[in-house]
């Protein structure tokens, strides 16, 4: 089976998860995406749900798929989050942004009052790091805030290249928020709790792509069908 049609098959098990009348965070990614148009099917059925994007792109998704959409200024909470990851390891935590998305889709996870995260089984890992870590920037000093990226990478015990993210034609990849993508190209990062610690800390860092603690279910789709995972 292809990989689009295990996205789709994950995306399909979440779908279980969503009751009528639920406030739904909307992931971003190919995956996510599907989930969106599976969920646009049910509300064309009748299904009475209302959502909010974590990207402009997935609002554009979801108002093709007619879903009526809100902000978390118009509510205060949501029930569920459906998104996608670029890696997940055994403790649930994640790395995400990938698509540039990370910012928005961490304040809607963490306005929600559950995370389902939904991949291929190629992205469970042992130990996170492979994936290059998204960390979103401000373009003022930029350089000292490399520098301290730097730092906390070796305070953690990890270290290696980073990119500015760029897009095709070779401009600065922009993004919803207006900010810069640096992605840290780690191979493994032994502790993730402490590095998005100290992450979090750097003033030019407005957000990073680790999400820890936040994913309740995982929805993994393999070859040999789908598997749930729940943290310890
Ligand atoms: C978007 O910013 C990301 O966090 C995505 O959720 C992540 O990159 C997974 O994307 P895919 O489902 O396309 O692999």
């Amino acid at each position: 089976m292809d990989k689009e049609a295990l996205k789709r098959r994950a995306a399909a098990r979440a779908l279980e998860e969503v009751r009528d009348g639920m406030r739904l965070g909307l992931g971003t990614g190919s995956t996510a995406k599907h989930f969106v148009e599976l969920l646009g099917e049910r509300v064309r059925d009748g299904l009475d749900v209302i959502g909010v994007p974590t990207s402009e792109v997935t609002r554009a998704d979801a108002e093709r798929c007619g879903i009526k959409l809100t902000t978390l200024d118009e509510i205060d909470r949501l029930d569920l989050t459906v998104d996608g990851a670029d890696e997940v390891d055994p403790q649930l935590n994640l790395i995400k942004g990938g698509g540039g998305a990370l910012l928005r889709e961490k304040i809607v996870a963490g306005a929600s009052d559950r995370m389902v995260v939904i991949a291929d089984d190629t992205k469970w890992v042992p130990t996170l790091g492979r994936f290059p870590l998204p960390v979103e920037v401000i373009p003022f000093g930029l350089a000292a805030t490399r520098r301290a990226l730097m730092l906390a990478f070796e305070q953690a015990g990890t270290g290696g290249e980073l990119s500015l993210r760029r897009t095709k034609d070779g401009h600065a990849f922009v993004t919803d928020g207006g900010h810069w993508i640096i992605d840290a190209h780690l191979n493994r990062i032994p502790d993730a709790p402490h590095l998005a610690g100290l992450l979090s800390a750097i003033p030019g860092v407005v957000e990073h792509g680790l999400f820890i603690g936040m994913a309740r279910l995982v929805v993994l789709a393999g070859a040999e069908g789908i598997r749930t995972v729940e943290p310890a």
